[in-house]
């Protein structure tokens, strides 16, 4: 049994302006990390989970973004949750598991029994208390959360076969060419302190530069600039693939929702899928109304206490709207993400859209996605401080900052 003493940390992969590049327009103007979903900044879905976890000592966000871009999101976090929460900075990429290996001493010194590793673009009910009390039932060295996924799509992800029994980890490969299994990596992990000692034998060994099969697009970059560093290590390719089999990992298996967020799209469905876990967690966030006093509410919406939405508007499901907003009359609004000051102008229809910082949408105009998430254009997206023009209408495209629109536009990308 384990003690109520032992501590725990937590970890979150945030990756730097290099990565998160098919999640432009929009992290353009702000680190992928800090682009709201369901009225939150992304990586707060992640920090939120970790205060539950028992005896957590404190949150590390490790990325190699410009240490002033998180100064102020760590402040007010670390306030608002009362948990010290630290950003580290990488010089230069090291990896998922190089990263964690720079920051080693740093991590080790609230001294954790625990270690739990994050990346910052999942989207789940990150079910960390039960992750951890499986963790020390296997008594490996880590545990992977796990879930079944279908056979056409697992091949996107980290497959792995594990023991039906005892849930070891029999097997992982990263993005498979030919299926292996439905079970695929979550990227979400907990891990003992002795993840330090395995990810050194790599960098001293020298491993991790061999088989670089199916690079993602950070190390293809790399390769080609010819700039891999000796510690630059692959929690994936270079750990968890070398460890399976060895009675050291163990798998956790969700049946709650789980997506990855790397596209504008996608940010669109887990808004949606936080919205509805809000319904559970939290409904005091979640909006209601019926057009007498207040604006007409359907669904799971979140309205940020300082946007203004006139009461004749008619909002939801899959809504939030963030600070500062101008909804005004007549304005239906339906699976969107509005950004802070966002103004929308009197019977303007707003449907499956993320529209940006500072945007402005005229009287009449009407921008639609067909929503289909994983489609190049199946949402409509609008940069920071895009004006569509009154009676315009804009329909599965994306408008990079700054563009004016005075003509209707249909499947653009306008730059
Ligand atoms: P892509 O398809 O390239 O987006 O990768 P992935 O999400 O399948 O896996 P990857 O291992 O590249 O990234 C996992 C998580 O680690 C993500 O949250 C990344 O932002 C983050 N990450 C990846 N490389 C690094 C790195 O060098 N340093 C840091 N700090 N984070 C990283």
């Amino acid at each position: 049994m384990a003690s109520s003493q032992e501590k725990a940390v937590a970890v979150i992969l945030m990756g730097g302006p290099t990565k998160g590049t098919r999640f432009r327009p929009l992290s353009l103007n702000v680190p992928k990390p800090l682009v709201p979903l369901a009225g939150q900044p992304m990586i707060n879905h992640p920090i939120s989970a970790c205060k539950r976890i028992p005896n957590l000592a404190r949150i590390y966000l490790i990325g190699f973004y410009e240490e002033r871009e998180f100064a102020l999101y760590v402040s007010s976090i670390s306030n608002e949750l009362r948990v010290p929460v630290r950003y580290l900075r990488e010089d230069k990429p090291l990896g998922s598991a190089g990263g964690i290996y720079k920051f080693r001493d740093h991590i080790m010194e609230e001294n954790p029994c625990h270690i739990f590793l994050l990346n910052c673009d999942v989207c789940c009910s990150f079910p960390l208390s039960e992750m951890l009390d499986a963790h020390r039932r296997h008594g490996g060295m880590g545990t992977i959360l796990v879930i079944k996924v279908s056979a056409e799509t697992a091949n996107q992800f980290g497959e792995l076969v594990a023991d039906p029994v005892t849930n070891e980890v029999l097997h992982y490969t990263e993005r498979p060419e030919t299926f292996v299994n439905d079970l695929i990596n979550c990227g979400v992990y907990v891990f003992t302190p002795q993840i330090f000692t395995i990810i050194q034998e790599v960098v001293l060994q020298g491993n991790n530069t061999v088989n670089l099969r199916r690079e993602t697009s950070l190390e293809a970059f790399q390769s080609v600039a010819k700039v891999l560093p000796p510690e630059f290590v692959r929690l994936d390719q270079d750990i968890l693939t070398p460890l399976a089999g060895k009675k050291k990992l163990y798998t956790y298996e969700t049946v709650d929702f789980w997506e990855q967020i790397k596209t504008p799209g996608m940010s669109l469905r887990c808004s949606e899928l936080y919205l509805s876990q809000f319904r559970r967690t939290a409904p005091h966030l979640l909006a209601t109304g019926d057009g007498t006093r207040s604006p007409s509410i359907t669904g799971d919406v979140f309205i940020h206490p300082s946007a203004k939405v006139h009461v004749t508007a008619k909002i939801g499901p899959n809504v939030s709207v963030s600070a500062n907003a101008r909804i005004g009359a007549g304005v239906r609004l339906i699976s969107c993400i509005i950004l802070d000051d966002v103004d929308i102008k009197e019977n303007a229809v707003v449907i499956n859209c993320i529209v940006g910082w500072k945007s402005s949408i005229g009287r009449w105009a009407r921008v639609q996605g067909e929503g289909d998430y994983n489609a190049k254009l199946g949402i409509t997206i609008l940069g920071e401080a895009v004006a569509v023009e009154d009676e315009v209408v804009v329909i599965n495209s994306i408008i990079l900052p700054n563009k004016t629109l005075s003509i209707s536009v249909q499947e653009e990308i306008i730059l």
